[in-house]
C-alpha cells in the first residue's frame, strides 16, 4: 500500500472509557469481523489466540476505510495502559501519526490519560478528541468537550461525539482519522529500518514482534539485524494482522505488520530496537531506544518452602513475555529461599506476582518493595543498592540518591486541601497547579518514587473517596536523608523486615513494625524482646513477656495418648515455624508483619 493511502493512529484512553468496545465497533463497521461473529469482545478473548496458535496483541489491527471512493488502510496501534509501562506507550505512539483521545462522557479525562496525551503531544501526533458514551444518560457532553477543548486547544465543536456501544458516530470517527491524521513519511528506497512497537511470546511460534516500517521494505526470508545487539535472525514469516495474522511479501514504509524468527525469549527482539537488513542495512538506528531498567525491587518467598523450584520455573516462562522482569535467587533468615526481583514499578510487581500465583498455584510471600539508591562512600566508592541487606555500615556513606517521580493527581477541586496535605507528609514538592473546568483541578508534585511506592495510591483514593486519579513517570535522582532501620527479636536482625527510610520516618517504621511483631508473635518460655535500630542506636522496644505454664501441666500426669497427642500438635505446628535466633515464629506472623493496611 502506498503511503499516501495508510493512516497510523492509537487510542488513548482510561481503564473502562470504552477502548476495547470501540476498537470491537471499528473492526466490525470496516468489515474486518462480522457482526454475528462479535458476540464478546473479539479481542480481548485469550481463547481464540490458543485455538490460532498465534498471539493476537489486542488491537494492532490493519483495517480497510474508504473515504470519497478511495481505499485506505487504517492501522489501530495498541497502547498498554499501565503507569509503570510509559516506555512502552511512548514506543506505540511513536508508530502512529495519530491519536484518538477518547474520553467517558459521564467522567471527564483521568490522570493517566492526560499524562499520554502529554507524551503524544511530545511527539507531535495529531489529535483527535473524541467522547464516548453518549448513550448514558449521565453523560454530560457539553460540560466534558469544553474540557477536552481547553486542554488540548481546540474548539468544542472540534470533539466529536460517539457510542462504541451503540456505534453511533464511529462512522465519522472513521472519515475524520483519514482526513485529519497524516499520512506516514518515509524513505522507500533507503535500507529498511523498521521500530519494533511490542512483542510477544507465543508458545506455537516463538516471540511475535509488531513492527512499524519507517524506511524501506521487510520481506520474508531475508535476514535481519536487531540494531542494538546486532544480532542476527532468519525472518520466518512477516505479516499483518486484520483481525488474524496473514503472513504477505512484505512491509514497505509506513505499514504496520509482525514478524516471526524463531526466536524464543522477547529480551531478543526489545521494544524501541530497530529491525534492519543483514546486508546493507542501515546505518543509524532510530532515536529513542532504551534497555528496559527495574525501578522497584521486591524478594518472592513461596510460603511452602518445598514450591521453590516451581517458582524458578514460573519466573523463568514469565520472563520470556516479559522483557523488564529481572530476578535472582536470595535467601533469608525469616522466609527462607526466595529470588530478589526487579520491576519497572509497583503495578507491574502486583500484575506479576498475581499471575504468579493464579497461572502457576503458587502462594507467595513479598517483601516491602523498595527502590534502587546510589550511594558514594566517603572513600569515593560508588555502589547501587537495590536490596536493603547490601545498605552499607552507616558511618561510611557520604551521599545517597533516590529516584524522584514527576506524579500528576486529578481531582474535584474540594479535594485539594486533603491531597496537598498528603503529598507534603510524603516530602513532596509542589510543581504547579491547574483547573481544567470550573470544579477539577490538576495537581503536579515533585514525590520521592519510595513515597509512591508504600500506600500512597490507597490513601489518595480513601481521602478523595475515590474520585482523584493519579499518574507518575520518573524525573531522575535526589540527594536524600536516608537511614536503614533493622528489626531485631532478641538481638537477631530479621533481615525481611529492614527497610530504607528517610531520617525523618525511621522512628515510625520502627514502631510500627516492632508494636505489630509483638501483637503477631506467639509468647514463648522466655521473654522476647523486640527492637527497631538503626545501626547500634536502638530506636523502639517492645518486650513479649514469657509463659510461665507449659502445655503439658494441663494433662494430670496421667494420660498418656493425651500428651503424646498434644505434643504431636505441638510439634505439627513448629513446622510452619521459623526460627530466629531462639525464637519460634510462625509464618503467618511474617506475613501479617509485611503486609501493607
Ligand atoms: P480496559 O479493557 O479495561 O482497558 O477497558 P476499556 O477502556 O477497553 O473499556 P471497555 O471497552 O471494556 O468498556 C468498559 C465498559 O464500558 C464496558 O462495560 C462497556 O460495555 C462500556 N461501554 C463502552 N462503550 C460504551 C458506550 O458507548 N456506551 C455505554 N453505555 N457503555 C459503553
Amino acid at each position: 500500500t502506498p503511503p499516501e493511502q495508510i493512516r497510523n493512529f492509537c487510542i488513548i484512553a482510561h481503564i473502562d472509557h470504552g477502548k476495547s468496545t470501540l476498537a470491537d465497533r471499528m473492526l466490525q463497521i470496516t468489515g474486518v469481523v462480522e457482526e454475528r461473529a462479535m458476540r464478546a469482545q473479539y479481542l480481548d478473548r485469550m481463547d481464540i489466540e490458543r485455538e490460532r496458535g498465534i498471539t493476537i496483541k489486542a488491537q494492532n489491527v490493519r483495517l480497510p476505510w474508504v473515504l470519497d471512493g478511495q481505499e485506505h488502510v487504517l492501522h489501530l496501534i495498541d497502547t498498554p495502559g499501565h503507569v509503570d509501562f510509559t516506555y512502552e506507550v511512548s514506543r506505540a505512539l511513536e508508530a502512529c501519526e495519530g491519536a484518538i483521545l477518547l474520553v467517558d462522557a459521564a467522567q471527564g479525562i483521568e490522570a493517566q490519560t492526560l499524562a499520554n496525551l502529554y507524551l503524544a503531544l511530545e511527539k507531535d501526533l495529531h489529535i483527535i478528541p473524541v467522547l464516548n458514551k453518549i448513550d448514558l444518560p449521565s453523560a454530560d457532553p457539553d460540560k466534558y468537550a469544553a474540557e477536552l477543548a481547553h486542554i488540548i486547544g481546540c474548539e468544542p465543536t472540534d470533539v466529536l461525539r460517539v457510542s462504541a456501544k451503540t456505534g453511533a458516530g464511529v462512522r465519522e470517527l472513521l472519515d475524520e482519522a483519514v482526513r485529519q491524521v497524516p499520512a506516514p513519511v518515509g524513505e522507500a528506497d533507503a535500507p529498511a529500518r523498521a521500530m519494533i512497537f511490542d512483542s510477544v511470546y507465543d508458545t506455537y511460534r516463538g516471540v511475535v514482534t509488531y513492527i512499524r516500517v519507517v524506511d524501506g521494505r521487510i520481506s520474508p526470508r531475508e535476514k535481519i539485524r536487531m540494531m542494538s545487539t546486532n544480532a542476527t535472525h532468519e525472518l520466518l514469516e512477516v505479516g499483518i494482522i486484520s483481525p488474524e495474522p496473514k503472513a504477505t511479501k512484505g512491509l514497505g514504509v509506513g505499514e504496520v505488520g509482525y514478524l516471526i524468527t524463531g526466536v524464543k525469549d522477547v529480551r531478543q527482539s526489545k521494544v524501541g530496537d530497530t529491525v534492519t537488513w543483514e546486508r546493507r542495512g542501515a546505518t543509524e538506528p532510530l532515536a529513542g531506544y532504551r534497555e528496559p531498567k527495574p525501578m522497584v525491587y521486591s524478594g518472592l518467598y513461596p510460603v511452602d518452602g518445598s514450591d521453590y523450584p516451581v517458582l524458578r520455573e514460573a519466573l523463568d516462562k514469565l520472563q520470556l513475555n516479559d522483557a523488564a522482569l529481572t530476578y535472582e535467587p536470595e535467601t533469608s533468615v525469616a522466609l527462607g529461599f526466595g529470588f530478589r526481583c526487579g520491576f519497572l514499578g509497583l503495578l507491574h510487581l502486583e500484575i506479576t506476582r498475581d499471575r504468579l500465583e493464579r497461572e502457576f498455584g503458587l502462594d507467595l510471600i513479598s517483601t516491602a518493595p523498595n527502590v534502587v539508591y546510589e550511594v558514594t562512600l566517603d572513600d569515593g566508592t560508588e555502589l547501587v543498592v537495590t536490596n536493603p541487606s547490601d545498605w552499607p555500615g552507616g558511618s561510611k556513606i557520604g551521599d545517597v540518591r533516590e529516584p524522584v517521580s514527576k506524579v500528576t493527581v486529578l481531582a474535584p477541586s474540594e479535594f485539594i486541601g486533603v491531597i496537598m496535605e498528603l503529598c507534603q507528609g510524603k516530602r513532596g514538592v509542589l510543581l504547579g497547579m491547574d483547573y481544567l473546568s470550573e470544579d477539577r483541578v490538576e495537581l503536579r508534585y515533585n514525590l520521592p518514587l519510595a513515597e509512591i511506592i508504600f500506600d500512597f495510591f490507597d490513601s489518595l483514593k480513601s481521602r478523595t473517596r475515590g474520585y482523584a486519579s493519579l499518574d507518575y513517570e520518573e524525573a531522575g535522582q535526589q540527594s536524600a536523608d536516608l537511614v536503614k532501620v533493622d528489626i531485631l527479636l532478641q538481638g537477631e536482625p530479621v533481615d525481611a523486615f529492614s527497610a530504607i527510610v528517610h531520617k525523618d520516618a525511621a522512628y515510625a517504621y520502627g514502631n510500627r513494625m516492632a508494636t505489630r511483631l509483638r501483637e503477631l508473635i506467639p509468647r514463648q518460655h522466655f521473654e522476647v524482646p523486640i527492637q527497631a535500630a538503626i545501626g547500634a542506636r536502638i530506636i523502639a522496644r517492645e518486650t513479649i513477656r514469657a509463659i510461665r505454664k507449659d502445655v503439658l501441666a494441663k494433662c494430670y500426669g496421667g494420660d498418656i495418648s493425651r500428651k503424646r497427642k498434644l505434643l504431636e500438635k505441638q510439634k505439627e505446628g513448629k513446622k510452619r515455624m521459623k526460627t530466629v535466633g531462639r525464637v519460634e515464629v510462625p509464618q503467618e506472623a511474617f506475613v501479617a508483619a509485611l503486609s501493607t493496611d
